[in-house]
This record gives C-alpha cells, sequence and structure tokens, in this order.
C-alpha cells in the first residue's frame, strides 16, 4: 500500500518537521524536485473550492505534472461502481490521487485500495493539509516554540479536529473555544488528550480563552455541506466572533489566522481580517508550498 495522507496523525513529528523543512526549501526555490514528469494527479472535488484546487493544481505543474480535475459528476464515487473498483483503476492511470468529499471513511477506501498515494484536501472530518500549512505560516513568522497558545473560536470542525491532531504530534497550549453544542470529534479529541504531547483545553468562555493568546483562528460557523444549519450555529457561535474588543485580551503580537473562505461579518470582522495582526492571505500563499512538500514526501 502507498502512502497517504489522510490525518495529520498519520505523520510521525520527525516526519512533519522534515515536510515544513522541504517547505521552506521550496518556497525559497532551494529545491525543484519533478517526482510527477510525465505523470498525472488526479484531483477529484465533490465540494467547491478556490485555494485548494489551484494550489494542488499550481503545485502539480511545478512538480513537472499534470492534473487531471474529477467531478463528482464523471465517477461519483462508491455509487457507480465501488470504491475498491474504482481506487484500483485510478491507480492505473494516476500517480497520486487528492480527494475533497464529504465521507472521511470514503477517502479512508479509496486510500486501503488505491496503489498510489491518496492526500486528503479536506472531509467533514479533517483538512491536514490547511492545518500543516497554518503551523508552516506560524513557524516562518514567530519561530518554533514548544509553548505556543492556538486559540480556536467557532465551530468544532474539520480545521479543529485537524488542530488536534496536529497538537497530537507538536507540543502546544491548544485552546478550543466554542459551545457546548458545537463540540469537535470526540475520538479525535479523546485520542489528543490522552497521547499528552500538548496541553488541550475546551471552554465555552470566548474571553478567557483568548488571554495570552499567540494565535486566534476562526473558520466559518456552517461549514459545507452543513449550510442548513447556518442560522442555528450562527445563533450558538455569535459570541465566539472575532472582533477588536476580543482581540484586546490575545498577546499585542498575536496573529489572526483563517482558512478562508470566510463569511466576512459573522465569525470575523472586516476590522480584523484586514488589520496588522492578520495572517490569512500569507496561509493561503503557503498552501502552495505545503502541498509540494507533501507530494515530494510521499512520491519518495
Ligand atoms: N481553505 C480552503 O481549503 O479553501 P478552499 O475551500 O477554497 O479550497
Ligand atoms: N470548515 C470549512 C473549511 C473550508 C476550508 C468547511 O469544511 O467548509
Amino acid at each position: 500500500m502507498a502512502r497517504s495522507l489522510l490525518q495529520i496523525t498519520d505523520l510521525s513529528a520527525d516526519e512533519i518537521w522534515h515536510i515544513f523543512d522541504l517547505c521552506k526549501m521550496m518556497k525559497r526555490g532551494e529545491a525543484a524536485p519533478k517526482p510527477y514528469a510525465g505523470k498525472t494527479v488526479g484531483t477529484i472535488f465533490h465540494k467547491p473550492s478556490l485555494r485548494t484546487r489551484l494550489s494542488f493544481e499550481a503545485g502539480i505543474a511545478e512538480l513537472g505534472g499534470h492534473s487531471l480535475y474529477i467531478t463528482k459528476d464523471e465517477i461519483d464515487l462508491g455509487k457507480r461502481e465501488s470504491i475498491h473498483d474504482a481506487a484500483k483503476v485510478m491507480s492505473r492511470y494516476l500517480a497520486t490521487i487528492v480527494i475533497r468529499t464529504f465521507s472521511h471513511a470514503d477517502v479512508e477506501g479509496l486510500a486501503a485500495h488505491a496503489d498510489v498515494p491518496v492526500i486528503n484536501a479536506l472531509t467533514d472530518l479533517t483538512h491536514p493539509c490547511q492545518i500543516l500549512g497554518d503551523y508552516f505560516t506560524l513557524l516562518e513568522k514567530r519561530g518554533p516554540r514548544d509553548d505556543y497558545k492556538i486559540v480556536y473560536l467557532g465551530d468544532g470542525n474539520n480545521i479543529t479536529n485537524s488542530w488536534l491532531n496536529l497538537a497530537a504530534r507538536i507540543p502546544m497550549r491548544l485552546t478550543i473555544a466554542t459551545s457546548t453544542a458545537t463540540p469537535p470529534d470526540e475520538a479525535i479529541l479523546k485520542r489528543a488528550k490522552e497521547l499528552g504531547v500538548s496541553d488541550i483545553l475546551l471552554t465555552d468562555d470566548p474571553k478567557e480563552a483568548v488571554r495570552g493568546a499567540d494565535v486566534i483562528y476562526t473558520d466559518v460557523w456552517a461549514s459545507m455541506g452543513q449550510k442548513d444549519k447556518a442560522e442555528e450555529k450562527a445563533r450558538l457561535l455569535k459570541q465566539y466572533q472575532v472582533n477588536s474588543t476580543l482581540l484586546e485580551q490575545a498577546s499585542p503580537y498575536c496573529l489572526v489566522m483563517h482558512c478562508l473562505p470566510a463569511e466576512r461579518g459573522k465569525e470575523i470582522t472586516d476590522e480584523v481580517m484586514d488589520g496588522p495582526h492578520s495572517v490569512v492571505f500569507d496561509e493561503a500563499e503557503n498552501r502552495l508550498h505545503i502541498q509540494k512538500a507533501i507530494m515530494v514526501f510521499l512520491m519518495a
């Protein structure tokens, strides 16, 4: 079975640091590997995407390859034929499969049967490339430290779960501030806490949470596939909005992060998103470099 990246916990801490090193080299232009020369990478998208799709396609081209964009209409994964059969067939044409879909179990099924690396480009459960890129952005801005206080505010979702997975490998102080009705995945939270690599706190108090924060992170209150719950989530989560009043409680050097796309005026105000603490567009840029590093690592 080829090596895949479905969750950050598929990687050891050493491998994560190696990916960050590769990322730095590629961003500086110190390395220009071409693992996909003469090869094709399939990018399957069952949900919309700007950053992930564009950065993967650009990255695949920069690594010498050709990318093939595949929508639900073409393959209808798991419906038109079994995931097993689709994985076996795709492995005969493609050097890597990048997939964004709803069900994390479908991606696990694909990786279990594919003979080439599978990269999770977001499921309902996790978004590993995003959080690896975001931590790289923190390293670039502030350097390595094992006691960063990262505070996630808002819906307990695939982004929150991915922070927990990173905290299961790399030491940090991770605080998740959300309502009791919108927690992160129970099993992922439990595993991250049990591993004991990081200090992890779940709270429903946003003001207390951000005190002394080095990073304040937020994401949309209703993720893709949950837009029917937008009103209910907005009601539950409005006190977790990242705005300038909340920011006053954090460290003066704190970075504000958002995976984007943002719903400005809901989970984050314009003032903060366009303000001096915000690094949201650096995070977006780093998606390109981290995904190139991930592809090089998996193809080695
Ligand atoms: N952050 C992120 O994954 O953005 P897209 O949904 O636009 O790919
Ligand atoms: N939680 C968001 C992240 C988008 C990049 C979603 O899944 O829609």
